[in-house]
């Protein structure tokens, strides 16, 4: 039985590890993306540790005493205290600053932020004596522009200040797994495409295009609506980072293929919903024309992703 843990904001709190089933800590599983996972793994019974500092993209509302919430900043050195002391069996590494036009306007914020922040997680996954598996959430943004589908093997080229951010990440992968054979084999790396679903932050594109829809609100078009990027339904995250957990080694990037210019994805949402969406010439300097990924390696361990790309944009659209 889930042993339900008392819902604390303070780090000096001492945790029960009474419980039997797995425990995973998330790091910004406050955020879009991981709070799905959050839930998801609350729901399969684990204990779940939560690292967020409920900035930009955070979610406090699901905070509800199923999993133990730090509200602790990345950067700060006694994170890798907080997470050596709460010993789990898995780590995700997500939190991050991940709004491209703030790393435009605020790169040393960003570098210090996402890169202060990923050393701990690294340092603190060198110090566990229980760890199972440490993810780090990379992104396809690092493999730069791409003229084909990127494999998890070839050279990654990040042209922006977030992706930069991030690419740091996938190198300490490569460092740690290299210089310390103890976590060699405990080290797993995301690369995701664009992700859109309920909890979006709204500065995004997809929930742009709704909020476009639903309200009249006009889109900055950057390029002219010209930057290619696969989308991704947030419900097919969860399981596919359960089976990497479970079973991955490496690197996996994680996408369905279906790939669209911000013209051809707001064509889409018009067919279906019957309305128009808004939109006025907008800039984003140095932008990646294309991102495009292959997956060959997560479908080869197994994944079987539940929903496509055209019921989750109708899903979304329609009922989120
Ligand atoms: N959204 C996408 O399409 C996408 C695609 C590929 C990869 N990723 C990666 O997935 C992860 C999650 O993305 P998202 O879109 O859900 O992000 P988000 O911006 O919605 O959420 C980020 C979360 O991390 C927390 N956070 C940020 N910096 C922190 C810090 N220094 N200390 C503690 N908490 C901090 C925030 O409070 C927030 O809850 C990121 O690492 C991102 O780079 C996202």
């Amino acid at each position: 039985m889930f042993y339900k843990l008392k819902n604390i904001f303070h780090h000096n709190r001492v945790v029960s590890h009474a419980n039997k089933n797995p425990s995973i800590l998330i790091t910004g599983g406050l955020g879009f993306i991981f709070s799905h996972v959050t839930e998801y793994f609350v729901k399969k019974g684990w204990r779940v540790i939560v690292i967020d500092n409920l900035s930009e993209g955070s979610n406090p509302d699901i905070v509800d005493g199923s999993f133990v919430h730090y509200n602790v900043h990345m950067a700060d050195p006694k994170v890798v205290n907080i997470m050596v002391r709460e010993n789990p069996e898995y780590i995700i590494h997500a939190a991050a600053i991940t709004d491209v036009d703030y790393s435009i306007r605020e790169p040393y914020r960003t570098f210090k932020k996402n890169m202060l922040g990923t050393a701990h997680a690294f340092e603190a996954c060198r110090n566990l004596s229980g760890l199972k598996k440490f993810m780090y959430i990379g992104t396809d943004e690092v493999y730069g522009e791409c003229d084909h589908p990127m494999k998890e093997d070839e050279i990654i080229l990040p042209r922006s200040p977030y992706s930069c951010s991030k690419a740091f990440g996938s190198l300490m992968r490569t460092a740690y797994e290299n210089t310390y054979p103890e976590i060699k084999d405990k080290i797993v790396e995301t690369r995701m495409c664009n992700v859109f679903g309920p909890r979006q932050d709204t500065r995004k594109i997809l929930p742009q295009i709704k909020k476009s829809i639903e309200k009249g609100y006009s889109i900055p078009l950057h390029n002219e609506g010209a930057g290619y990027r696969e989308y991704i339904y947030v419900k097919n995250i969860p399981p596919s980072i359960d089976l990497i957990l479970r079973e991955g080694t490496g690197v996996y990037n994680v996408t369905l293929g279906d790939g669209f210019t911000v013209k051809d994805l707001i064509a889409r949402a018009e067919i279906i919903t019957g309305k128009k969406v808004v939109t006025h010439p907008g800039n984003r300097p140095g932008m990646d024309l294309k991102y495009q990924i292959d997956s060959s390696r997560l479908r080869d361990l197994g994944w079987k992703p539940e929903y496509s790309f055209d019921e989750a944009l109708k899903e979304y659209l329609e009922k989120s």
